[in-house]
């Protein structure tokens, strides 16, 4: 999803800043690119990778203090050089850099075409510099004696007038200093002793800075050279805390390993130490979650999510049934306008890595003004959703720079088990489960170091389509497993519950289909697996059974990887550890852009 940039003050050069803050934010997705540096405006901008603006930078390297950055992630108009950001006004005067989706853009294009603006792209965007102009020629807020505004009533007065979600920054030439709003989009700003930064995300000027100020909707900004201020729609200042953020530019590093993705899935032991640290009691055989003191015991939970953590969502509102509570989980964007119905202490929890995932948040708003209360467990600190919720779970996986969530699914895993003992209780005796999750790191170290996903992945290229088929606890992680393997790899992959490949899939089963099969346990669950299992071997599909040996399933398979006994409620982790290798290995051989896949962005903030 489109990332912004932007620099006031840069001690090494307002182009480098600009282009390094760019780079960094390109694991968000994004199919063009562009820089416009002042006082004296030059604009620079170019569909495709971020390596096209780099060319073009280097013939003719616009000079400036100052500028703004954008990567693009189209939704108005294909990806091509007109539509690429910044934008700007007929004269050139006014540049603007903008994330999100202003709706009430083709009433005012209307307006102002109907006054003879000549639009060049078929952005929602390119408004804002045409309105921006108008005001600084004829404003009605003159505050500059020669009838018409300042740049910053300019600014102030076209923000007023946009509806939709944004975050913008614009730059007058001429004038020394960058003006900022959010409403709905992601703005941090990061600040030092002799620069200020604006960008979607802390990655993007982390090597910078680890001062940071989140902004909040309805906040503008406007950063001069000597100092900074933020205010209220109002133009009233408001007063802010500079945070500093935990984690280092070495965390959002590459450390070495060929892709983020890889790092990331590498990084999950870690990931789950932190996760679960000061929130099992060994000696008590007790699990707390410290944030949670205050929130009573639901009669009822929704969990609304998408994508990977939807999945997790699925997990979570399993175990929450398995200890008696009524709970489902709601895809966020059907939930968003189809919401399920409260009831008295109905509970509302949001999974987003991010928190700032567009239908996640409408879908948490739409149960907060029914009156439900509500929950983020996100990985984001101080994210939209942390903050509008009424309670947080940090699941506290660190940064996650791969558009392919991992280790960030595992953390939500266990958080969300975590949670659901400390709200609704899971087992009388939770000993086997604190030491299974005590263990638990290290089972996925043995996976990583032990596994076959490679070999398989290799074996089993160029297949026709992925099938992946899982029960219960493990059904979300067939459907985790079949969106890694297309997201990454391009291939067509599904999953299923096991028992419903026979309801319709099976027609699709053939030699040239592998079938992953997820068996865990000597249970019921397992036989009846296993059971699906022949129902395909008997169509001739290869089958790779990912297993912990307890069952058969190894004897009916073709090939296996195999994970380390532990817990039933733990054993997903690992089971989803071998799918995310065996995605990666199959999306690498085909030399796949594995840490930004096309068309997919790592925090979608438009619903
Ligand atoms: C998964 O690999 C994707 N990146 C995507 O499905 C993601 O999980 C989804 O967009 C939700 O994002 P969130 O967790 O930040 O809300």
């Amino acid at each position: 999803m489109c990332g912004i940039v932007g620099c006031m003050g840069c001690p090494n050069g307002t182009l480098e800043t600009l282009m390094d803050g760019l780079g960094n934010l390109e694991y968000r997705g994004y199919d063009s690119a562009g820089v416009a540096l002042g006082p004296v405006l030059e604009t620079r901008k170019r569909a495709g990778e971020l390596d096209e603006l780099r060319k073009t930078v280097a013939e003719e390297p616009p000079t400036g203090d100052f500028g703004v950055g954008h990567t693009r992630w189209s939704t108005h108009g294909p990806p091509a050089d007109r539509n690429a950001h910044p934008h700007t006004d007929e004269s050139g005067r006014v540049a603007v850099v903008h994330n999100g989706i202003i709706e009430n853009y083709q009433r005012i294009r209307d307006e102002l075409e109907a006054e003879g603006v000549t639009f060049t792209s078929e952005t929602d965007t390119e408004v804002v510099p045409h309105l921006i102009a108008r005001e600084l020629e004829s404003g009605s807020d003159a505050t500059n004696g020669d009838g018409g505004c300042s740049p910053a009533d300019a600014f102030h007065a076209v923000v007023d007038r946009l509806e939709g979600s944004y975050a913008l920054c614009v730059v007058v030439d001429g004038h020394e200093a960058i003006f900022a709003a959010r409403q709905g989009s992601p703005l941090v700003m990061g600040v030092d002793e002799r620069a200020t930064y604006l960008a979607s995300d802390v990655p993007a000027f982390i090597e910078r800075t680890r001062d940071v100020v989140f902004l909040e909707d309805g906040q503008r900004v406007e950063l001069r050279p000597d100092d900074w201020t933020v205010m209220d729609a109002d133009r009233s200042p408001v007063e802010v805390s500079v945070e500093t953020v935990e984690y280092t530019a070495e965390a959002t590093g590459k450390s070495g390993y060929d892709h983020y993705m890889l790092k990331e899935i590498n990084e999950q032991p870690d990931a789950l130490r932190q996760c679960l640290s000061g929130r099992l009691d060994e000696l008590d055989g007790t699990i707390e979650i410290e944030e949670l003191s205050d929130l009573e015991e639901p009669t009822s939970v929704q969990i609304v999510a998408c994508g990977t953590s939807y999945h997790a969502a699925v997990y979570a509102a399993t175990l929450l049934r398995g200890a008696g509570v009524p709970a489902a989980a709601h895809l966020a964007s059907e939930y968003a306008t189809a919401p399920a119905p409260l009831g008295k202490g109905t509970l509302v929890i949001g999974v987003t890595q991010s928190g700032e995932t567009a239908d996640t948040l409408a879908a948490l708003r739409e149960a907060r003004a029914r009156g439900a209360r509500t929950l983020a467990v996100t990985n984001q600190v101080n994210s939209t959703a942390a903050r509008e919720c009424d309670d947080v779970v940090y699941i506290r996986a660190g940064p996650e720079i791969g558009v392919a969530a991992t280790k960030t699914f595992s953390s939500q895993l266990m958080a969300t088990l975590l949670l659901t003992e400390d709200l609704v209780g899971l087992a009388e005796d939770l000993d086997p489960l604190i030491e299974a999750l005590r263990d638990l790191p290290g089972a996925i170290q043995t996976v990583l170091d032990t596994t076959d996903a490679r070999e398989v992945a290799a074996e089993i290229a160029d297949s026709d389509a992925y099938f992946f088929i899982g029960r219960d606890r493990q059904f979300p992680v067939a459907l985790e497993g079949a969106l890694k393997c297309k997201e990454i790899s391009y291939e067509h992959a599904e999953g299923f519950a096991a028992g419903e490949l026979k309801h319709g899939p099976l027609a699709l089963v053939t030699p040239a289909t592998p079938v992953f099969a997820i068996v865990t346990g000597d249970g019921e669950r397992a036989r009846k697996t296993i059971g699906n299992i022949k129902e395909v071997e008997a169509r001739d599909a290869p089958v790779v059974a990912v297993t912990d040996g307890r069952s058969e399933a190894e004897r009916y398979a073709d090939l296996v990887l195999e994970i380390p006994e532990t817990h039933p409620l733990t054993a997903p982790v690992l089971t989803n550890v071998q799918l995310q290798l065996v995605s990666y290995h199959l999306a690498n051989d085909l030399g796949r852009p594995i840490d930004k896949p096309r068309n997919l962005a790592k925090s979608v903030t438009v619903e």
